[in-house]
């Protein structure tokens, strides 16, 4: 019933285009009943000899012409109805993705791709086929039955309708009992289809790993258990139908069966003529289809039921991070932030990833956070993103709670490079004019020379034009963090977040990066976040993150004089690097030794 007002709102928008469509149909049905009717004149007419051979022409010019009104109306009836539903499922998909977009980071992290997939999929043409071809069939079935039941009872005669008709009558509580099943059916076959879905998307998506750890097998199995499991699921729903279809044909062939007997017997007895008898059984072979309609409407109104139920899931999942009634617009940010005793605990998690965190830092900042792995570092970038809901007053941009601002505004004037650096399968210089609109193409380059790509990129054969992703080259890890830094250099927002975003790049060109960077952003914040004292060292604030909580606070000079875990790390960092320079030498001078040797 749920499911029914939720479609009804979609419905009722192109109400029009269903009644069109209905009204196409009453008629249709309508004149159908006037070949049996047409054809039952001519029997008779022939058998008493009052019927010429111009009477049967004008009698079949009557069937010529309603077949022509049936074509035409058949087309119609489709235009409308067809037309209305594939509306209706554009409409739902884009409000379904529109809705998507709004929900945050923490529900995809709850929910697999494959599964939302199957809802745009499966799940929509379930309902297309539910508020489509199912309307006309159940309308049609309803339609039909009524007139030709009717016609049969006027026309012809009373008592032989209802002989034939009794057996139709079990048919429809069998179908009502029949629609209940399947839909529980329906709802376990799309869960499954999902399951199906999910286990191939992250098979393909982790198709290196499971190469480099030789798990074609193993997957392979398992997917042939996902698939069986669809397998069963689909075959509850094929013995469920191979049952009911077979007996559809037994309950029409007694209807038939009992018309011929005692139809025989009324036409024997002069009750009814025998044109009334042959059209009689024309009006039996007409109910065949509404049965067999009538079946398959509740089949297609089970599925798209138990399909409307999993859409809506979606729709009803609210965005916990919102703008909230507090909010008020500001015309952009300066940068200046300050983090008051910042405590945050992740979903699921016992234990805070952040502890009790205060920090102020002015605008135009270089702030760089470093700390072990795990220790909350992209927690911390996340909240200031308002990835992640906090208390208020914990974190103040401009001086404002961050809750206070509403969430486009704040997303616009930051630029984040995250972790994963993620880019579209798309061209170089859309995934870097990806935060803007109209991407001119000088301000492009400008940013891949400060995040030094633009070499690279003009490299490619096809420049700035060239595909990354799935289907276009594959960038070294590198070359992918180093367009990532430059899509968020090409934002030229107040605050900058490089999330560990210069791991995969030589020092050297770590060093070119940061150097441009400083000039680049002058006056403005920036985050960097890094495992490599050698990457922020020189940073204007360094905050130590340790078991999330901020341990020390200061720029490399104080941290060092400190002589705290920061100075700790430095050492260690200082020593492999002599350790990893001398190994380096001394491989080269043994390598020239042996060519020494060689020689001699
Ligand atoms: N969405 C999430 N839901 C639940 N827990 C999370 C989530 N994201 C991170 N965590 C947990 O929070 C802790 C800190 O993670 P975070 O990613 O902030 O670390 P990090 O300092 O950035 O580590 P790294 O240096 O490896 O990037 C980890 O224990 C992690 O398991
Ligand atoms: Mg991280």
């Amino acid at each position: 019933m749920e499911q029914f007002r939720f479609i009804w709102k979609y419905i009722m928008r192109h109400k029009w285009q269903y009644i069109g469509g209905i009204i196409t149909l009453f008629i249709l049905d309508f004149a159908n009943l006037y070949i049996p009717k047409t054809t039952g004149v001519i029997t008779d007419g022939l058998a008493a000899h009052t019927m010429d051979m111009q009477g049967v022409l004008k009698n079949v010019g009557i069937i010529l012409a309603i077949g022509f009104m049936l074509a035409v109306g058949r087309f119609l009836w489709r235009y409308f109805i067809f037309g209305a539903s594939r509306g209706i499922e554009h409409e739902i998909r884009d409000g379904m993705f529109a809705h998507l977009e709004t929900l945050d980071v923490e529900y995809y992290n709850e929910h697999k791709t494959g599964d939302l997939m199957t809802r745009f999929t499966s799940d929509l043409n379930a309902v297309r086929m539910a508020i489509g071809p199912a309307v006309i069939a159940a309308f049609d079935a309803i339609v039909m039955t009524v007139m030709v039941i009717g016609q049969m009872m006027v026309y012809v005669n009373i008592k032989l309708t209802l002989v034939a008709v009794i057996p139709m009558i079990f048919i429809a509580a069998g179908e009502l009992y029949y629609g209940k099943i399947m839909q529980k059916r329906y709802l376990e076959r799309q869960e499954a289809v999902s399951e199906l879905t999910d286990y191939v998307q992250e098979s393909f998506s982790g198709v290196r790993v499971v190469k480099a750890f030789v798990r074609e097998r193993a997957q392979m199995k398992e997917f042939a258990k996902a698939n069986a499991k669809a397998k069963r699921k689909n075959l509850n729903i094929v013995k469920m139908e191979a049952v009911v279809m077979p007996l559809l044909d037994v309950v029409i062939g007694i209807s038939s069966l009992l018309t011929l007997i005692y139809g025989g017997y009324l036409a024997l007895s002069g009750e009814i003529t025998v044109g009334r008898f042959v059209a009689f059984n024309q009006y039996i072979t007409m109910l065949v289809w509404p049965m067999i309609a009538c079946g398959e409407a509740i089949n297609m109104f089970s599925q798209g039921g138990a399909s409307i139920k999993r859409i809506k899931e979606v729709f009803e999942e609210e965005p916990e991070i919102a703008d909230s009634e507090e909010v008020k617009e500001v015309d952009g940010l300066k940068g200046e932030i300050c983090l008051n005793h910042l405590t945050f605990i992740h979903r699921g998690h016992s234990e805070p990833t952040l502890k009790d965190i205060s920090l102020q830092i002015e605008a135009g900042t270089t702030l760089a956070v470093i700390g072990r792995t795990g220790n909350g570092k992209s927690t911390l970038v996340n909240l200031i993103l308002h990835l992640y809901n906090t208390k208020p007053g914990m974190i103040l941009l401009d001086g404002r709670d961050i809750n206070t601002i509403p969430l486009k505004t704040l997303r616009e004037n930051i630029a984040y490079v995250p972790q994963d650096n993620f880019l579209f399968s798309d061209t170089l210089k859309s995934n870097i004019a990806f935060g803007t609109d109209n991407a001119e193409m000088e301000e492009i380059i400008k940013a891949t020379k400060t995040a030094c790509i633009h070499d690279n990129i003009i490299a490619f054969p096809d420049g700035y034009e060239t595909i990354v992703g799935e289907r276009g080259v594959t960038l070294s890890g590198g070359q992918k963090q180093r367009s990532s830094i430059a899509r968020a250099l090409k934002k030229d927002a107040p605050i900058l977040i490089l999330d560990d975003a210069l791991s995969a790049v030589d020092t050297d060109t770590e060093e070119k990066i940061l150097q441009n960077l400083k000039e680049n952003r002058k006056g403005k914040t920036t985050i960097l976040i890094a495992h490599r004292i050698s990457t922020i060292q020189n940073a204007d604030v360094i905050l130590v993150l340790e078991d999330g909580e901020a341990k020390e606070c200061g720029n490399h000079k104080e941290l060092m004089e400190l002589g705290g875990i920061y100075k700790e790390m430095f050492e260690k960092q200082q020593l492999e690097a002599q350790i990893g320079e001398k190994r380096a030498a001394f491989q080269a001078e043994d390598f020239g030794g042996e060519r020494k040797e060689d020689m001699q």
